[in-house]
């Protein structure tokens, strides 16, 4: 599958210096509408173009704009078909452009019906199962100037589909957003179904990639200046390495820790059921393992996480945030909290304030329950009325504001290494960077910090973010 890929590519790029395009002359724009294993994708359609010698442009006004979607919840296909519509007058001034679509959101049937219905100036769809093939594809398309779509149908029966799956691991070219840290995947998909989601529907059945191949993009990231890696999978405690049961997240952690070059370890995301002890010892004998856990909590009652098939109760997660604290009191939590679920009631939405309250959290993505059709959680009849989902929406973000700027303020006054990423967008006197524990940090400073690890004293507390002093600056 990568040698077909790469061979399509030097295809495409031959193809086009045939036609007078020299290399850099064509532009591309890929937008990342999704989490982070959907912004790894893009990185990987970034590389192919580049390989085949487009240059990137910031905006859509190029030759090959590419919508990686997300479609976790309803707002999230919105703003796609928001954008989707000013791409066809973008088109008519400039006949060369091509416009495709992939990622979560053309893995639902009626997405992609509506694309091939409504949006005829589409020119090339693919599935999130598809993503080796878009050389193929695009050549395709270069040549034959007919459509293209390729979704190919998760079917979790299929064991031959998902036995391929597994084993089919190319390693594309990528092109990286920052060139000091990368994601790598080291899960695929996921099985936990949990009732509310879409994303097992759309990802496909999870797959643990084999970890040499892990190890080896890790080094090969390295050797091209890579500090800092996260380990991305929709819920990495669960990886195992398909050829040794034995060897599980924790025992890949510590693999990855040995990697020369890397000194920052991050993963994404930790589901509370599967979050062993053992996992928790690693951490915290580790030096280059951040000291931030995004453990999302969904909700704080016992009977609304039965029914989200979250298979943790509240009692078990906070008992479990006190053992992570026990052993690493420097660490800081983040999570997901959702309102709304189906049959929630006042008292449940107390008990999630309840645990907000209780576990300290240092920031908390919060979201209103969107309905997706095909979970079971979306059969219910007993859904939460718009009224009451924004009233309690609006009580839980101002408890998470109050309760974060509590917590935050034990970083008042200490030194943290902070690896610096860009200079501030409203004032360039001004660095980006981030805390071990995720934080974000703007500090006075230049752009030759970037890239380096450098220790920083926090200053003043703000909203999820801090400022602080450098004494490089
Ligand atoms: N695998 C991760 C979550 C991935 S989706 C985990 O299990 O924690 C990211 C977040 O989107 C979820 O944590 C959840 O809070 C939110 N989410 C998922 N489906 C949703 C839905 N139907 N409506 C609202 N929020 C949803
Ligand atoms: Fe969705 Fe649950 Fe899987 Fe996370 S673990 S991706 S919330 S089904
Ligand atoms: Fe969205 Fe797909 Fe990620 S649905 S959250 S982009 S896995």
């Amino acid at each position: 599958m990568q040698d077909i890929a790469y061979d399509h590519l030097e295809k495409i790029r031959d193809l086009l210096l045939s036609k007078g395009h020299t290399p850099g002359s064509l532009r591309y724009h890929v937008a990342t509408f999704g989490c982070q294993m959907n912004a790894r994708d893009s990185e990987k359609l970034r590389g192919m173009l580049e390989y085949v010698g487009f240059s990137e442009s910031p905006d859509e006004d190029c030759d090959i704009v590419i919508y990686n979607t997300c479609t976790v919840r309803e707002n999230a296909n919105q703003k796609v078909y928001g954008r989707l519509g000013e791409l066809k007058g973008k088109k008519k001034k400039n006949p060369f452009m091509k416009v495709v679509i992939c990622g979560c959101m053309m893995e639902e049937k009626a997405e992609e019906e509506r694309i091939k219905s409504s949006y005829p100036f589409v020119d090339i769809v693919f599935g999130t199962m598809n993503l080796s093939e878009f050389p193929r594809l695009l050549l395709k398309n270069l040549t034959d100037k007919e459509k293209q779509y390729e979704v190919t149908e998760i079917d979790r029966k299929n064991d031959d589909l998902i036995l391929s799956l597994c084993k089919e691991d190319p390693i594309l070219p990528t092109k990286r957003k920052y060139p000091f840290k990368s994601g790598v995947n080291i899960t695929y998909g996921c099985n936990n179904f949990c009732s509310y989601c879409i994303v097992p529907f759309v990802r496909g059945p999870e797959r643990s990639r084999r970890k040499d191949d892990i190890l080896d993009e890790i080094r090969t990231l390295s050797k091209d200046g890579v500090i800092e890696i996260m380990l991305l999978g929709q819920n990495v405690n669960s990886y195992r390495d398909p050829g040794r049961d034995d060897i599980t997240f924790p025992r890949l952690l510590q693999m990855v820790e040995k990697i020369d070059g890397i000194e920052r370890i991050r993963f994404m995301t930790s589901h509370p059921k599967d979050l062993s002890d053992e996992l928790i010892s690693v951490i915290k004998s580790s030096k280059k393992i951040c000291r931030h856990i995004h453990l999302p909590l969904q909700s704080g009652s016992t009977k609304v996480l039965s029914q989200m098939n979250r298979h943790y109760t509240k009692e078990s997660y906070l008992s479990l945030v006190d053992r992570i604290r026990n052993q690493i009191p420097d660490i800081s939590l983040t999570t997901d909290i959702m309102v709304g679920f189906p049959g929630e009631s006042e008292e449940d939405f107390l008990e999630t304030c309840d645990v907000v309250e209780r576990a300290g959290f240092d920031s908390a993505f919060t979201f209103l329950y969107s309905r997706r059709d095909g979970t079971p959680a979306a059969g219910r009849a007993d859904q939460i009325d718009e009224e009451t989902m924004h009233e309690r929406f609006e009580r839980l973000l101002s408890l998470i504001h109050e309760k974060s700027g509590e917590v935050s303020k034990r970083f008042l006054g200490q030194t943290y290494p902070v690896l610096v990423e860009e200079e501030n967008t409203h004032d360039p006197s001004l660095m980006t960077g981030r805390l071990p524990q995720n934080a974000i940090v703007h500090f006075k400073g230049d752009a030759s910090l970037i890239g380096r690890i450098i220790p920083v004293t926090i200053t003043e507390s703000r909203d999820f973010y801090f400022f602080g002093e450098s004494a490089s600056s």
